[in-house]
């Protein structure tokens, strides 16, 4: 009934809270004799971290993990691996400030989900937004970095694409370069125009949305299945789960509908390597819930974060109206550190979909002219 894990046989759930002692993630499923230690999870969990730019919260967390179970080392072996039963994973909040948070104890944030979680439960954990702060996606993360290692074939690369009105040119898009500068840009010529933006939001107190592209290549054709399992349903679930998501598209997406079908439908020949090689991927690398060895690509809008500085009209749990401003250490905006989130999600649902595509077909492809 809670919703809190994902997955079918490589299953998450997360546990925990903004302002909690802890937060984490038990990750069931994962197949054994697989080399893990933390040192594994905790590069992907930097690049999540807060307070790492001007343009971030300045929230200070270390994000250490530590794994609690479902690992093993002796002399036999060496190298710690995975055994298959459930991996517990802790990281500890450690720079929580409940204060900044007891003007939303009583009222709702237009645009948040305080009204809601009242709504629902009747109780909420208001300090820093409880459950619904984008602190759990640090759990997301440290799954994403196990199902990495589930399917080492795949390389999983996100960008934001656009902040605000100001969009990559598509022609432009490097995912190379995310790392060289602060807001995982492909195209370093946007970053100033992007800087220059967020001064000005910032300035104002407001927030801005972004939108981020992620591409897996490596993916074999054969994982996702048809129809109420398809690897782009999956896919869309997962991304649409993480916070502040509003929209996701597959491929070419909502602009799919005004191409031609000769535009749209990616034509075939056979590769030099008997590999069917596609002369276009207007489809992202799903077509019929399956994937077609192309690379898996898709894109995903964020909303404006919505805790602002500027006076909002709202109403309290009395059911009084009344004006908020809402302080405290905030995104202005979320889509920057969505990135490592995104990708971490494509990444469990591509190791769950390799795993049930294994056991069902026992993992082959079958090419034409074999
Ligand atoms: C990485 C990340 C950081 C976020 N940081 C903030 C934040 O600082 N302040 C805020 O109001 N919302 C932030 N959000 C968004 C809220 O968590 C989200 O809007 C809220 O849970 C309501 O859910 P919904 O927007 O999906 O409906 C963040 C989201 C992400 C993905």
């Amino acid at each position: 009934m809670s919703h809190n894990t994902f997955g079918h046989l490589f299953r998450v759930t997360t546990w925990g809270e903004s302002h909690g002692p802890a937060l984490g993630c038990v990750v069931d499923g994962c197949p054994p004799g697989i080399q893990l230690t933390e040192a594994d999870i905790q590069p992907w969990l930097d690049r999540r971290r807060p307070g790492q730019g001007k343009f971030v919260t300045q929230r200070q967390e270390p994000d250490a993990v530590r794994i609690l179970s479902g690992v093993f080392q002796d002399e036999r072996h060496p190298d710690q691996v995975t055994t298959g039963t459930p991996i517990s994973m802790i990281i500890d909040n450690v720079d929580q400030r409940s204060r900044d948070y007891s003007e939303i104890a009583q009222a709702f944030r237009p645009g948040h989900a305080d009204y809601p979680y009242f709504a629902k439960y009747g109780v909420r954990d208001y300090r820093g937004g409880g459950r619904q702060s984008a602190r759990e996606t640090a759990a997301r993360v440290a799954a994403g970095a196990i199902a990495r290692k589930v399917i080492e074939g795949v390389t999983i690369r996100g960008a934001v694409v656009q902040i605000g009105p100001h969009a990559v040119d598509p022609a432009k898009v490097d995912f190379s370069v995310t790392g060289d500068n602060e807001f995982w840009a492909p195209d370093p010529d946007i970053v100033p125009i992007w800087t220059e933006h967020l001064e000005t939001v910032r300035k104002a107190g407001s927030s801005t949305g972004a939108v981020v592209a992620v591409e897996a290549t490596g993916v074999p054709p054969g994982w996702g299945a048809p129809l109420y399992g398809k690897l782009d349903a999956e896919l869309a679930a997962a991304l649409m789960s993480i916070n502040a998501a509003k929209g996701v598209e597959i491929g070419a997406g909502f602009d799919a509908a005004a191409l031609s079908g000769e535009e749209n439908a990616d034509e075939m020949r056979m590769g030099n390597d008997g590999v069917p090689l596609f002369l276009s991927n207007k489809a992202g690398g799903v077509l019929g819930g399956i994937s077609t060895g192309q690379a898996v690509t898709a894109r995903v809008a964020f909303k404006p974060t919505s805790s602002i500085l500027t006076m909002r009209r709202t109403i309290n749990e009395a059911g009084e109206e009344m004006e908020l401003r809402t302080k405290g250490r905030h995104d202005p905006c979320v889509g920057i550190r969505a990135v490592p989130v995104v990708e971490a999600m494509v990444a469990c649902v591509l190791a769950d979909a390799f795993l049930r595509h294994r056991a069902q077909t026992g993992g082959g492809i079958h090419q034409p002219g074999a």
